[in-house]
Formats: C-alpha cells, structure tokens, sequence
C-alpha cells in the first residue's frame, strides 16, 4: 500500500531568500535588520536608503545584495561634481552631427535593473531631476523627446547622514523616493567586535543567485498575500495612534507600506500578513529622521508587539549587562548570570522568528562565558 504523505507547500524562490538570508546573517555582523530590510526591498520593488558612519557596512550589505541578484546594475559614487553623463551616458556624436541630441545610455543607469547610488544626497541638480523620475515613475527620455520605460527594479542608496530639514526640494523629493529608510549604527557587541577584527573577510559566501525573473515571481506572490484581519486592524491602529502623536506620513507612503509589509512576510516564508510582519513598518512610516523613527518603533511595539523587536530589546540588554559586569567581582557575575537568565526565559516565552534561535543561543553562550570566567577570577 502506498504510504500518504501530507504534500509541503514550499515555494522554491521563498525557499532562495530564506538561504540568502542566512548566509547574509553569517557573514555580516549585527546587521540582520538590515538584511531584511534589503531583501524585503527587493521583494516590494521599493527603494532602500541606509545612513550611518563611515565604515559601517551599508556598502558591504549593499553590493552584497547585488552580487547575488542577477540582472544588469549600475552602482555610483555621486559626488557634487558628477556630470550626467556619467549617470545616464554621454550625448551620442554622431546624432548631433544630425543635429539631434539624444544620450547613449548603453552600461548607464537607464538600462540597469539594479542600481546602487552611494553618498546619493550629494548629486548636483542637473542629475537630481532626471533621477526623481526615473525613481518614482520608472521613465526616461534620453533627449529626443520619447518617454521610455526603464527596466530598473530596485535603488538602494547610502549616505553618512540625513538630509538636512534646510534642504532643497529636490532633495526632499529624492529623501522621499526611498520608501525604506533605516539608521545604521556600529558594531554593540563584543562577540561581533572579535569576530570583525579575527576575520579577515567579511564577504557572504552565496550558494545561489536569483535572477530578475525570479525577483519578480516573488514580487508578485507578496502581493498577493492576504491579510489577517488582526493585522490589518493593527496597522490602522498603528497609523491613529501616530496620527495623535504627530506622525503623518503621506498617503503614498501609507499604501505602499502595505506591499512592505507583505514583502516581509513573504521573506518570512508566511503565508499571511499576521500583526508580527508589521515590524518592517518601523523603516516606511515616517518623514522626519531626527525623532520618529523612534516613536514609530515604540507605538508599532506597543500595538503589534512583533517577536523581532523584543528580540532586538532583549539583545541590547543582554550586551548592557555584559559590559557592566565586572567579573572578577562574585556578587556582580553572580546578579549579570541572573539578569541573563531572566533576560533567556524572556525570549524562551516569545513566539519563532528567524532571529530567536539565534539569539537564544548567543545569549546562552554569553551565559557560559561569563558563569567561566567568574570560576576563573576565584
Ligand atoms: N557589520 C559588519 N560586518 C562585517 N564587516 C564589517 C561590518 N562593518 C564594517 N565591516 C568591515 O568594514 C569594511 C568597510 O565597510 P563598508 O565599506 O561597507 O562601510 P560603509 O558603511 O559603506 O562606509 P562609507 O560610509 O565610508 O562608505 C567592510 O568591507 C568590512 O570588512
Ligand atoms: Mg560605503
């Protein structure tokens, strides 16, 4: 007789960034928001911008997302004496000599399917107009005066700091093209200093690629995703109670974290939006950098309270207790390994999540560590 089997739904391109997920986590330290954030962008077809200090590893992430996508790119440094030119390509010789003037976009940003744009706040206004455009409509006219549609899927840009709330519209209008935004900071805990400093390569080894097709298979299963009324009545409620604290972000902004949000679940291999995917929402739902994406995270907290984030809370506490324990000193280990444990049944209480496992196990080693070395000051 032949044995049934139950048939296991998995979605093999679901399946690809669950892996390159991982191998992005095990090369790149302390930076597993980040890389959600970057696939889930991917996914959503939304544009992503990273700022923080020099030497962070926005652009280490960055190129990294790229190395595994298959498609043509294009990456920049912009600086403030950029030409076009070097964005969207030179003006073709032999079509002036016709008297027509019109730019050879061959190799150029107009013809990438990925496009990385570094220190992108410092273009010059003669690319910033052609940019906006190509960002948000996903057009270009090379000059002959004919809108064609690029092929560009995904922008991901860096920066060293925010744009200044002085600044020009321009520039506001290309903050505003990024629909995800998040603050990078350095490395927190010791275990990741040890590991930056004792390993010479921090490149993700990748076992696959995906190629554009693919990325757009996978656009479209996220946005078909349906979504569960408790998360649905937790994204309104998330938006009032914004609202009363004084966070609008525009109505573009509101609708297209929708299709975030389902592209994050989707990189969490659900197959519904459940209040806990409303995390990613943290990075879209705001305008200003300087105070509200931290009042977003806290209301988002308060309302959806998504495992991801108590996880990240529980981390920074478990490394505050590290670093204030000094222990050669018996009671001060003796209240760190206490504060770990309850910091450990804290997490042990909390539904999965791609990161709870791993921090349980971080934090179990730190546990051990610190029970060892405390036997070793005696
Ligand atoms: N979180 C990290 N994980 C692994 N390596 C890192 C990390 N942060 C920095 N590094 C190391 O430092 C190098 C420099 O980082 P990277 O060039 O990505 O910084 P950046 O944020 O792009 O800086 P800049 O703003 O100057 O462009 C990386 O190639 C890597 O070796
Ligand atoms: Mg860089």
């Amino acid at each position: 007789m032949k044995l049934l089997r139950p048939e296991i739904d998995t979605d093999p391109i679901q399946e690809k960034f669950a892996q390159a997920r991982r191998e992005l986590s095990a090369a790149i330290i302390e930076r597993d928001e980040e890389i959600d954030l970057a696939l889930t962008a991917l996914i959503a077809n939304e544009h992503l911008l990273l700022v923080g200090p020099p030497g962070c590893g926005k652009s280490l992430l960055l190129d990294s997302l790229l190395s595994w996508t298959g498609g043509t790119k294009f990456s920049i440094l912009l600086t403030k004496f950029t030409v076009p030119e070097e964005c969207f390509g030179p003006v073709s010789l032999s079509a002036l000599k016709e008297d027509r003037y019109v730019r050879v976009t061959t190799g150029k940003l107009p013809e990438a399917d990925y496009v990385f744009t570094d220190e992108v706040f410092k273009a010059s206004s003669a690319i910033l107009n052609t940019l906006l455009r190509i960002l948000n409509e996903r057009v270009y006219d090379a000059g002959d005066g004919i809108t064609r549609k690029v092929p560009l899927k995904l922008c991901v840009g860096a920066s060293n700091e925010w744009p200044s709330s002085e600044t020009g519209k321009e520039l506001s209008a290309l903050f505003d093209r990024f629909t995800l935004r998040r603050a990078v900071s350095l490395i927190r805990s010791q275990a990741g200093r040890q590991k930056l400093l004792w390993t010479r390569n921090h490149a993700p080894k990748f076992t696959t690629t995906i190629s554009p097709e693919e990325v757009e298979k996978a656009r479209r299963a996220a946005a078909s995703l349906p979504w569960s009324n408790e998360a649905k009545a937790a994204l309104e409620a998330i938006l009032r109670e914004l609202a009363k604290e004084g966070v609008q972000p525009g109505d573009r902004r509101q609708f297209k974290t929708v299709g975030v949000v389902q592209a994050f679940a989707y990189l969490c291999g659900a197959d519904e939006v459940q209040p806990e995917h409303l995390e990613v929402a943290q990075n879209c739902l705001w305008d200003d950098p300087t105070e509200q994406p931290q009042k977003v995270a806290q209301v988002i907290a308060k309302i959806a309270n998504p495992t991801g984030m108590r996880v990240t809370q529980l981390l920074l506490e478990t490394e505050q207790v590290i670093s204030s324990c000094d222990v050669r000193n018996l009671t001060d280990a003796a209240k760190a390994a206490a504060k770990l444990s309850e910091i450990d049944k804290q997490l042990a209480g909390l539904r999965g999540n791609g990161r709870l496992d791993q921090a349980r196990t971080y934090l179990k080693e730190q546990l051990r560590k610190l029970k060892l070395a405390s036997i070793e000051a005696i």
